[in-house]
């Protein structure tokens, strides 16, 4: 009877899959215990995995193989991104392929953007993220997920990938991405932690709510196809607020880095067992009015609800 008056329900299809991408540093990743760095062809296995197992997408984010002060190779459409979205569609899954477009793990200072006189410029990385995104689409992206928080990213990306010939390509916004303490076993995996400063500049102050309205408000009206909020577990209000305002719009949470390392840390010393707190986690991320979340338990969660639903 529980199951028969339960008001969401968790499938595989909610999740997406992230996946990092290297081509010489392949290997596991520290607080980040089942998630490691993968060549292209480790890549394309994964995203084979991720469809067998009924996932909805994966989200490929680029490690290349050196950084400059500009990011010059997040633009180069021999990078590894284009190469791994490349190697993917060859095998014509039924997946959609999203990419991350942001410049911090392409940067040698780490930042999301160009820097101009030791500050992050907005306006000059406009078209650097523009130009990345539609290098992401000639090589075949479904979606393409703008994470470096710059004002008007999203109408800018718009207005290329039409110039390009991309109108069927989707734009997934961070939109309402906080300067998280939750990122940092991210930036190990992508080696994208900034070297001077921080992102409060950009990314938004974990205090506030009515900012992300504002925030979804301009994505929306530069053309957002789908919305973000980012971390998940420690804005279940935000995500909530969003969807009531918007119901329309499909709307996701990243279920962060760090919000997984918290979870496995737990996990292995005994003090939470694995399958119901990672269920009861994207339950109450999918209650909060997600529709669907981005998740390193991706894998993990399909296999469980397939084999051996909650009660
Ligand atoms: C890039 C980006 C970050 C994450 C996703 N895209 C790091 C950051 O903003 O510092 C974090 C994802 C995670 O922690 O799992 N800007």
């Amino acid at each position: 009877m529980r199951r028969m008056v339960r008001e969401v329900r968790l499938a595989p299809a909610d999740f997406v899959y992230p996946i990092f991408v290297t081509r010489d540093q392949p290997g596991p990743i520290e607080g980040m215990p089942g998630v490691t760095r993968l060549t292209v062809e480790g890549a394309v296995k994964a995203a084979n995995e991720a469809t067998a197992a009924g996932l909805s997408g994966v989200l490929l984010f680029g490690i290349p193989q050196s950084k400059d002060e500009t990011g010059t190779r997040a633009l180069s459409p021999t990078g590894i991104i284009p190469e791994a979205v490349r190697a993917i569609k060859r095998c014509r899954l039924d997946l959609v392929i999203i990419t991350d477009v942001c410049l911090c793990s392409y940067t040698t200072h780490g930042h999301c953007g160009l820097i101009r006189n030791k500050v992050l410029s907005n306006d000059a990385t406009l078209p650097v993220l523009a130009q990345m995104a539609r290098v992401h689409a000639d090589s075949g992206a479904d979606i393409v997920a703008p994470s470096a928080m710059m004002d008007h990213q999203v109408g800018a990306i718009r207005n290329e990938l039409d110039a390009a010939g991309h109108q069927e390509v989707a734009i997934l916004s961070y939109s309402a991405k906080y300067a998280s303490a939750f990122y940092g076993p991210f930036r190990n995996a992508a080696g994208g932690a900034p070297q001077f400063g921080d992102r409060r500049m950009h990314q938004m102050d974990p205090c506030n709510a009515r900012e992300a309205l504002r925030e979804i408000e301009m994505d929306l009206e530069e053309g957002a196809d789908l919305i973000m909020v980012k971390p998940a577990l420690a804005y279940l209000d935000v995500i909530r607020r969003i969807h009531d305002q918007w119901p329309q719009v499909p709307l996701f949470a990243y279920n962060v880095s760090g919000e997984y390392a918290m979870l496995k840390a737990a996990v292995q010393h005994g003090y939470a067992e694995e399958r119901p707190a990672v269920l009861e986690v994207l339950g109450s991320i999918r209650r909060a009015g997600a529709q669907g979340i981005i998740t390193y338990h991706a894998l993990d969660a399909a296999r469980w609800l397939s084999t051996q639903p909650p009660t």
